[in-house]
């Protein structure tokens, strides 16, 4: 390849509305469900949540990804004008039709950029940003900006228990540029991989083209999120240590080497779970799903954001991400920051 990627920008956004497990388990009981702060943080290691105002132009997907966009561009020292290519990771977006991308393009005037949705849930941003480093690196696009923004509490079944504690509301978003071949810090590979035999653990029945929100699809529920907890959860520990077992492997590097493992933020004991399976320690695992749940698409890149500007990140350290979601889609990449 004639150049390499590298991100040069991060920044991320979230409504301002909290949510806390006190306030949602009070919801849950009016509602005729029972639940409490207790168990929710000892199952999921969740404490609160965002929650959009999608009324709110500030609140919308596009708008929180723009927001995050506005501080990942400042980063890099870039203007909007200077993207070229826009990526937008979700799986709630702000309409089946344009892409979520389009808007969010709108709102930044990123006037130069072509810009596309890729959907692949909680791997969306890591599937973005392979996709970005592929354009990146045969010099097809100069820079381009990766968003993982989600509004999941507009898809969450606020009926189900099991799944609405764990969901949340953000966006994150970077910014990809070409350097030489030669640069230390650079995306260093990825392994990305789709079960879609599993892709029943977890859907959204209605809304899509193969069924229709009738006044009787909507009473069921069938537009929101569909969960099969139990299983998701053995599904997710095993791919998510596959994942970062085989992408270290591509750079023969030994986990022991590595700085920083950023996972998807889905449930603290899937985190622990992994880390214990790869013999990593938990003091070098980002976590910010306490504060914000499973925000899907843009866990990764608000944890990272975080751990950047508040300096645990630093410049020449080796960083992995590694992710799964719905498909059941997942994905590791491996980067020096
Ligand atoms: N409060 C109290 N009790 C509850 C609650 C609740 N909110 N939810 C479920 N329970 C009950 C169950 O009914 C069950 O009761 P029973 O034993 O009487 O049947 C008991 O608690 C245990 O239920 P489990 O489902 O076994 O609980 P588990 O420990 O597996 O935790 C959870 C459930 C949190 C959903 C966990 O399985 C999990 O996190 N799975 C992964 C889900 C996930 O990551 N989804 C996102 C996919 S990624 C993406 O693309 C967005």
């Amino acid at each position: 390849m004639p150049y390499a990627a590298k991100i040069t920008g991060i920044g991320s956004a979230f409504p301002a509305k909290r949510l806390d497990n006190d306030e949602l388990a009070e919801m849950l009981v009016r509602q005729g469900f029972a639940t409490n702060d207790r168990w929710i943080v000892e199952r999921t290691g969740i404490r609160e949540r965002r929650i959009a105002n999608v009324q709110n132009e500030n609140e919308t997907n596009s708008s929180l990804g723009a927001r995050a966009a506005r501080k990942a561009l400042s980063m890099a020292g870039r203007q909007a004008e200077e993207i070229d290519q826009i990526i937008y990771a979700t799986c709630s977006p702000d309409t089946l039709l344009p892409s979520t991308a389009c808007w969010l393009q709108k709102k930044i005037g990123a006037r130069n950029a072509w810009a596309m949705d890729v959907n692949a849930a909680c791997s969306g941003f890591i599937y973005g940003l392979v996709t970005a480093q592929q354009f990146v690196q045969t010099g097809q696009s100069k820079t381009v900006l990766v968003i993982g923004g989600e509004v999941l509490s507009q898809i969450t079944n606020w009926n189900d228990r099991t799944s609405c504690i764990l969901f949340g509301d953000a966006a994150g978003a970077a910014i990809v540029e070409q350097v030489a071949t030669d640069n230390k810090a650079r995306i260093l590979c990825s392994h990305l991989t789709s079960n879609g035999c599993l892709s029943d653990l977890f859907h959204i029945p209605a809304g899509g083209s193969n069924l229709e929100v009738s006044p009787e699809v909507y009473a069921q529920g069938l537009h929101k999120m569909h969960m099969n907890g139990r299983e998701i959860f053995k599904v997710a520990v095993r791919t998510l240590t596959e994942c970062a077992l085989k992408t270290l492997e591509k750079r023969s590097l030994p986990i022991i080497r590595l700085d920083w493992f950023v996972p998807h933020q889905a449930n603290l004991r899937i985190i622990e779970a992994v880390a214990n399976r790869l013999a990593f320690p938990m003091e070098r695992v980002l976590i910010n799903l306490d504060r914000y749940g499973n925000t899907s698409a843009a866990t990764i890149p608000s944890a990272l954001d975080e751990a950047v500007r508040d300096g645990r990140i630093k410049s020449g350290q080796t960083v992995l991400l590694d992710a799964f979601g719905a498909g059941m889609t997942a994905g590791a990449l491996l980067l020096r920051w």
